[in-house]
C-alpha cells in the first residue's frame, strides 16, 4: 500500500459524485433500500474496520524517573511555575507502569482489542543519544507480551511530545541534533520490537511540539522563538517523520505498517452545497500546507513558500527524499473543526469564528464540530489520496466527572463518540476508505498543561487511589464494538 499515489480518473468522478451521495445517506431511513454496497446508518461497520483507544506515555505511564528514565522536556515544563493547570507534573499520572497488567486486563474484558500508545524515548535513551538503557527496553518488552496475553494488538507511536529534556538542551527541535538522534532512537526501537508490532505511527501532531512548543510557548518547552525558527522545528520533525519511515521500512520485518499521525486543520462547509464545499476544501489545502502538503508534494509548495517568504526552513538536498517516502495509512487526530463558506469579492474561502455561544467540551479548543470526522477524511482523501485513514484520536475532555454509586454516568461523551461515529460511518458509505476509529482515550490522564483536571477517559481514574471505574461512555463503546454498529 502507498499512500501518495495520485488519484485516478475514475476516483476523481467518485470524489465529485460524493455530495450528492452524502445527501442520499443523510436521507436514509430504516425503510429506505440501500444500493449493494452502500452502508446505511442501519448496517454495521465493515468487518475489517479497526475499533481502538488510544493513550500516550507520558500521560499514562508514570514512573517518571523509575529504572533508569531520562527527563523529558514535559518533565521540565511542568514543573515551571504557571505553565501547568495546578502544577501538576506526570511523574506519577495513571502509574500505568506498575499496573498495566490491569489495565490490559481491564480493556480486554471491555471487548477492546486494539490499543494506540507511545514509547517514552527517554526511557530508551536517557540522554536523547548516548548510552541505550535496557531497561527501557525490557519494559516495553514486558507490556507488549502481557498485551498479547490478553489478546491486545499494539499501534505503536514513536514520538508522542515526551522528547529527552538532554536534547532540549542542545537545540531540542530547533537543531539537526534532534533529527538525528530521532534516527538512532527509531532503529533501536523498532529493531527491537519488530517482533511484537506491526503498525507504527512515526509523529503524533507535529504542530502541537512546533508551533505550541516554540512559538506559542504554550506547551514544552515553553519557547516563543521566531517564525523562522518555528518553520525549522516544523522541518525538523518533518525529517524524523522521514527517519521513522525509513526504520520500519529496514527493520520492521514482514507485515509491518507505517504512517503518521497529524491533527489536520479541519473545515466543515455551513452548507452542504457545491460552493461551500469547494471553500472548504481550498481551506483544507492551504491551512494543511506546511505538513500534510509538504509531504505529499515532496517539497514545499509554491503557496507555502509564498506565504511564508523570508521566513521559510533551511531544507538541504535530500530531505524531501527522506521526508516523502511512501507510508501505508495516515493516522488523522479529528476532535473539532472550522467552518467555512465561500469567499466574497473573488476570496476562495471565509472561515468563521465559532459564536461565544457554540456548544463545547470544557477543553476551550474542543467545539462540538461531529461533522469534522466526515470533512476532515473525505478532504484528506481527495487531496493527498491515501488509500488508508484512521482516526488516530477522537474524544473530549471534561471536568467533576464524580463516581456516583458505582457509575460516571458521562452521558455528554457517550453523545460525543455517538454523534462523530455517525460521520465515520457516513463517511465509509460515501466510498472514503477510513479504515479504523481510536477513541480518546482509554482513561483519564495527565492532559499536559491542562493537568489531571482535565478527563478525556471513557474509564475513570482516581487519581488519589488509582481506582479504575469504566464510565458509561466506556460501556456503550464496548457494546458498539461488540455489535459493530452505531447503537
Ligand atoms: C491531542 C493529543 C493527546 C491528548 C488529546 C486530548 O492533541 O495528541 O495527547 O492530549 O489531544
Amino acid at each position: 500500500m502507498t499512500s501518495f499515489r495520485p488519484l485516478r480518473r475514475r476516483q476523481l468522478f467518485a470524489a465529485a459524485a460524493l455530495p450528492a451521495l452524502a445527501t442520499a445517506s443523510l436521507a436514509a431511513t430504516p425503510q429506505r433500500r440501500s444500493a449493494p454496497g452502500v452502508l446505511t446508518y442501519e448496517s454495521p461497520f465493515p468487518a475489517d474496520f479497526v475499533f481502538g483507544v488510544a493513550a500516550a506515555s507520558a500521560q499514562l505511564e508514570g514512573a517518571a524517573f523509575e529504572d533508569g528514565k531520562g527527563e523529558s522536556v514535559w518533565d521540565r515544563f511542568s514543573r515551571i511555575p504557571g505553565k501547568v493547570h495546578n502544577g501538576d507534573t506526570p511523574d506519577v499520572a495513571c502509574d500505568h507502569y506498575h499496573r498495566f497488567d490491569e489495565d490490559f486486563a481491564l480493556m480486554a474484558s471491555l471487548g477492546f482489542k486494539t490499543y494506540r500508545l507511545s514509547i517514552a524515548w527517554p526511557r530508551i535513551y536517557p540522554n536523547g543519544d548516548g548510552a541505550l538503557n535496557q531497561k527501557g527496553l525490557d519494559f516495553y518488552h514486558r507490556l507488549f507480551a502481557s498485551m498479547k496475553k490478553h489478546g491486545i494488538e499494539p499501534w505503536v507511536t514513536l514520538f508522542h511530545w515526551d522528547l529527552p529534556q538532554a536534547l532540549e538542551d542542545r537545540g531540542g527541535w530547533t537543531s539537526r541534533v534532534t533529527v538525528d538522534a530521532f534516527a538512532k532512537y527509531a532503529d533501536t526501537v523498532v529493531k527491537a520490537f519488530a517482533g511484537e508490532v506491526k503498525h507504527w505511527i512515526t509523529l503524533n501532531e507535529i504542530v502541537c511540539f512546533t508551533l505550541f512548543g516554540y512559538g506559542t510557548g504554550g506547551k514544552a518547552p515553553g519557547r516563543k522563538e521566531s517564525a523562522k525558527v518555528v518553520n525549522q522545528t516544523y522541518h525538523h520533525a518533518l525529517l524524523c517523520h522521514g527517519h521513522g519511515v525509513r526504520a520500519v521500512r529496514k527493520f520492521g520485518g514482514a507485515g509491518a505498517v507505517v504512517g503518521l499521525t497529524d491533527n489536520c486543520g479541519v473545515s466543515v462547509p455551513v452548507t452542504e452545497t457545491p460552493a461551500d464545499i469547494a471553500a472548504a476544501k481550498a481551506w483544507f489545502v492551504d491551512r494543511n500546507a506546511q505538513v500534510l502538503g509538504a509531504i505529499h508534494a515532496g517539497k514545499y509548495t509554491a503557496n507555502f513558500l509564498a506565504h511564508v517568504g523570508a521566513d521559510a526552513p533551511d531544507v538541504r538536498p535530500g530531505d524531501f527524499d527522506l521526508i516523502s517516502l511512501p507510508t501505508d495509512f495516515l493516522g488523522l487526530n479529528i476532535y473539532s473543526g472550522t467552518y467555512v463558506r465561500a469567499g466574497k469579492n473573488g476570496a476562495a474561502y471565509e472561515a468563521l469564528p465559532h459564536p461565544v455561544n457554540y456548544p463545547r467540551a470544557d477543553s476551550t479548543w474542543l467545539r462540538l464540530v461531529p461533522q469534522s470526522i466526515y470533512w476532515g477524511t473525505r478532504f484528506s482523501h481527495e487531496v493527498y489520496g491515501h488509500q488508508a485513514l484512521y482516526i488516530t484520536e477522537n474524544g473530549c475532555g471534561y471536568d467533576e466527572e464524580p463516581v456516583v454509586n458505582g457509575e460516571v454516568l458521562d452521558l455528554h461523551r457517550r453523545d460525543y463518540l455517538r454523534s462523530h461515529l455517525r460521520e465515520a460511518h457516513r463517511v465509509i458509505a460515501a466510498g472514503v476508505p477510513l479504515k479504523g476509529y481510536f477513541l480518546w482515550s482509554f482513561i483519564d490522564n495527565y492532559e499536559w498543561e491542562d493537568g489531571y483536571q482535565r478527563r478525556f477517559g471513557i474509564v475513570h481514574c482516581d487519581f488519589k487511589t488509582q481506582v479504575r471505574t469504566p464510565k458509561l461512555s466506556a460501556r456503550y463503546y464496548a457494546d458498539v464494538i461488540k455489535t459493530r454498529k452505531i447503537l
